[in-house]
């Protein structure tokens, strides 16, 4: 049988055909366009994502038994709010997980309503990417939309809904709303009341693994597809991509580095973070994990290739980079391009190059964003350590780890060991397993993952070389507190 994945992400969705033993049998991907209507802002129109998986379908399906597919799943981009009003039309675009636009709403819920409260309902505080506070912010600016709010899910839910007819959504990606009660897994009464809806308006709760429903007629005739495939809940694109990589157990690791940055702890049962800099989330595998997202991570070398450097040729432009260089540089890089969520919960927070000299390079400030995206990552880790949780390896994935230099760095400055899966197609993989398990394929998640997922290669630390970056780190960290005061200026 043949299982589709689906990973719905922020600049494209990317779609996977696999078979039961982990074969890749086809990838197609298609763009769409994101807004950024004002600076700090950052919204998508579902309607875009629904075209892209429909027309992407069957482009993928070219050449394939469409009656083998026996299952879909997928992984997508979390937090967005998506809203839809009467006969289930989209009544505005999605409000995407990397927006600022909410430091109000976040400023009351975590001070006004209070984080401990917060925390207990939730077991989080308010970021300014989270649906909550998204919410309150449409109530309070688009009053005559929030009533018209039928129903409220999340990005990849609607893909489910428009495949299915059902109003789905799973724990894990339900975790990032703020109105999930994570530890019970059921939606927060106290949460709801704050944000003015009500339980009906939001979408039915399943594990990832289980089956929300089958194709409808119309759909599966459009697709190609028989109407039986049946369609899981699917995740949070970090959870998925932690089951593409085979992140399931105590203490397992993933770092992925797509268009956010995310350091994802697996663990067998619930925990907060006490100081609330890591979010604690349900997984994919039934269980609970902890994870920091930093917003911009591979996008700020994007940016950089593309917006400043103009050009396409990212490997050519890194191998400029001196191997003499690396742990040496003295340009430093804070990549708060679209301000910042963990740990510092700053959506002032601004990109910025210091320690720039005549003698700078080109490739100096390339390495300073290679190296400030894994300094930043490295805050996220630092919060785990002082939980008492101590990360000696990490999968990595994601566009920014087909970097060999860039997954070096992330080595060294981590000083942990680096395993790299043989398929870097983490949520679509991550999707098409939690497929399998819905269809039987795989009795559990964590069977999935002992099946399917290979390692290709480890990438290990150097002494020498993570001893240099020890240093430069305990210099990075100089930033952001003495700009703090600066950013918040700049955007008064
Ligand atoms: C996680 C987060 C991002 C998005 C990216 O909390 O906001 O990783 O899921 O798609």
């Amino acid at each position: 049988m043949l299982y589709i994945g689906i990973d719905l992400g922020t600049s494209a969705v990317k779609l996977l055909l696999m078979d039961r033993e982990g074969d890749i049998k086809n990838v197609v991907s298609i763009d769409y366009p994101l807004e950024f209507p004002q600076p700090g802002w950052s919204q998508q129109n579902p309607e875009d994502w629904k075209h892209a998986v429909l027309e992407g379908i069957p482009r993928l399906l070219s050449g394939f038994d469409a009656n083998k597919v026996a299952g879909i799943g997928v992984g997508g981009q979390m937090h967005g709010l998506v809203v839809l009003g009467a006969g289930d039309r989209v009544i505005r675009p999605a409000i995407l997980w990397n927006d600022g636009r909410t430091a109000n709403q976040v400023e009351y819920l975590n001070e006004t309503v209070g984080r401990d409260k917060l925390s207990k309902y939730t077991a989080n505080i308010a970021f300014a990417g989270f649906t909550a506070p998204k919410l309150l912010w449409m109530r309070e600016n688009e009053p005559e939309l929030f009533a018209s709010i039928v129903k409220i899910m999340l990005p990849k839910d609607y893909v489910n809904y428009v495949l299915t007819g059902v109003h789905c959504t799973d724990y894990s990606d339900a975790s990032g709303m703020l109105l999930l009660d994570v530890e019970r897994k059921r939606w927060s009464k106290e949460m709801l009341d704050i944000c003015g809806v009500t339980e009906a308006q939001m979408p039915r709760l399943f594990e990832s693994y289980e089956t929300v429903g089958t194709l409808r007629p119309e759909i599966a005739r459009m697709l190609g597809l028989p109407e039986s495939v049946k369609v899981c809940a699917g995740a949070g694109d970090n959870a998925a991509a932690a089951v593409g990589t085979g992140t399931v157990g105590e203490g397992a690791c993933n770092i992925s580095l797509g268009t956010s940055g995310t350091v994802f702890i697996s663990s067998e049962s619930f925990g907060v973070d006490s100081s609330n800099g890591l979010h604690a989330f349900a997984h994919a595998d039934g269980r609970y994990h902890l994870m920091g997202c930093m917003l911009s991570a591979a996008s700020c070398n994007k940016w950089l290739m593309d917006e400043i450097l103009r050009t396409d040729d990212y490997a050519g432009a890194q191998a400029e980079i001196a191997e003499d260089k690396l742990g040496k540089n003295r340009v430093f890089f804070l990549p708060y391009l679209m301000g910042e969520r963990s740990p510092i919960n700053d959506t002032n927070a601004r990109g910025t190059f210091t320690g720039l000299t005549m003698d700078s390079t080109r490739s100096d400030m390339l390495q300073a964003v290679l190296e400030g995206v894994a300094f930043a990552i490295r805050d996220s880790v630092e919060v785990a350590k002082s939980l008492g949780i101590e990360i000696k390896r990490s999968k990595i994935c994601g566009g920014g780890a087909k970097s060999p230099l860039w997954r070096r760095i992330f080595a060294n400055v981590l000083n942990i060991s680096l395993d790299v899966p043989e398929s870097e197609q983490g949520p679509g993989m991550g999707g098409a397993m939690l497929a399998m398990v819905a269809c039987g394929a795989y009795p559990t998640v964590a069977d999935a993952c002992r099946a399917l997922v290979r390692t290709a290669q480890t990438v290990e630390p150097e002494p020498e070389l993570a001893a240099l970056y020890e240093k430069r780190y305990e210099q990075y960290k100089l930033f952001y507190p003495a700009l703090k005061s600066v950013f918040a200026e700049l955007n008064r």
